[in-house]
């Protein structure tokens, strides 16, 4: 049997998991819209990343016999109004959910839920990665997004991304 406290939290951060896939896809039709289908492809993989982040908490909780209650995802509260502005607010929106994950860790480790701790512990890394990620997303858009031909092959870039199911397994 899972905690009270650390089954709420499991169960909320998958709605945040689905929303952080909402978010991306908003993020994609951004840059379809912009013509830049590479940076569309790079987030509409996002989006799936998030998705099976909600499965695999789905799943965590199915397993410890933890009954899951899906609520409704917000629309995506993001400003788009250049090519950059997707990149700064997936940056943000991955600190604010590692500071979620972290939330949750804590739950756990003041329980002494050791196998929530050691579920956990992929997310804590996947955040590690997430964060750079997007960091240097930034990076790149400030150093070559002014100039077309930079931008260009950026893109070309973005749009060799493929998905790759999570390593994860429950
Ligand atoms: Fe599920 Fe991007 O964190």
């Amino acid at each position: 049997m899972l905690d009270k406290k650390v089954a709420e939290l499991i169960n909320t951060q998958i709605n945040k998991e689905f929303y952080s896939a909402y978010l991306y896809l908003h993020f994609s039709n951004y840059y379809t819209e912009h013509g830049l289908n590479g940076f569309a492809n790079w987030y509409n993989i996002q989006a799936q990343e998030e998705r099976d982040h909600a499965m695999l908490m789905m799943q965590y909780m199915q397993n410890n016999d933890a009954p899951v209650t899906l609520e409704g995802i917000d629309k995506p509260q993001a400003e788009l109004n250049n090519n950059m502005d997707p990149l700064r607010a997936g940056l943000e929106h991955e600190c604010y959910v590692t500071s979620l994950i972290n939330t949750i860790y804590e739950a756990a480790y003041n329980v002494k839920d050791f196998r929530t701790m050691q579920f956990l512990d992929w997310f804590v890394k996947e955040q590690g990665e997430e964060e750079t990620n997007a960091g240097d997303l930034i990076k790149k858009m400030e150093l070559f997004g002014s100039d077309p031909k930079s931008l260009y092959m950026l893109d070309q870039e973005m749009g060799a991304r493929v998905y790759t199911a999570p390593s994860l397994v429950l």
